[in-house]
């Protein structure tokens, strides 16, 4: 019952699109109608520029870090369940939040924030390879995917190493399964050169 009940924190907690609200809040739009549709920082980098993103995606990282959080503070064993599934339920709720008609984002700062909080090495490796790459090539979606990608292998590798639990290895699986799944056509824009570059410079005339 418990367990139910940190699962549905996470979710309801997770559901806040903080995209969407300062979007409305700053421009009187929704951001899903603008630039790539998507509820979230990269899409506010777009539509209303650095500050707002930033804003943005720090807030959708804490959301996933507090439900990660709860999950431990209310955890009743050691297996890392809870934990592990507060965050899994925050990213969904990101993506399909129950507030706004079940269409958000694509997970990448909640799970940036869940998986910091699980697997702090692992995390911090890719995420150095993930900024690496999204520097040099400005691709954010290529970034966001090795990130999702290369998490779960540092943490099998580095498993020993700090004691990481199994569930927190089977989640970041998981995690990285639906963040390719929600970066589906990112992926064939990507394989088609047709994805997106951010700070684009405009030619000179
Ligand atoms: O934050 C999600 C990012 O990886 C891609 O976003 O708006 O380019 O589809 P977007």
């Amino acid at each position: 019952m418990l367990l139910l009940v940190v699962i549905l924190i996470g979710y309801l907690l997770g559901s806040i699109s903080f995209s969407y609200l300062i979007a409305k809040k700053i421009k009187k739009v929704d951001i899903r109608q603008h630039g790539s549709g998507n509820a979230g920082a990269t899409n506010t980098l777009r539509v209303l520029g650095i500050g707002p993103a930033i804003s943005v995606l720090a807030l959708d990282i804490v959301k996933g870090i507090i439900a990660v959080w709860i999950g431990i503070l209310l955890a009743s064993d050691q297996s890392g369940v809870f934990p592990a599934l507060a965050g899994l339920a925050a990213i969904l709720g990101h993506n399909w939040p129950v507030y706004y008609g079940f269409r958000g984002g694509k997970g990448v700062a909640t799970t940036i924030g869940v998986i910091a909080t699980l697997v702090f090495f692992p995390a911090l490796f890719a995420g150095i390879i993930a900024i690496i790459s999204i520097v040099l090539t400005r691709y954010v979606s290529l970034g966001s995917l090795l990130f999702a990608l290369l998490t779960p292998a540092f943490a099998y590798l580095l498993m020993e190493t700090y004691q990481i639990p199994q569930m927190y290895i089977i989640l970041s699986i998981l995690v990285a399964v639906l963040s390719f799944w929600r970066h589906r056509t990112n992926i064939q824009r990507l394989l088609t050169g047709t994805e997106s570059k951010i700070g684009k410079k405009k030619e000179a005339s």
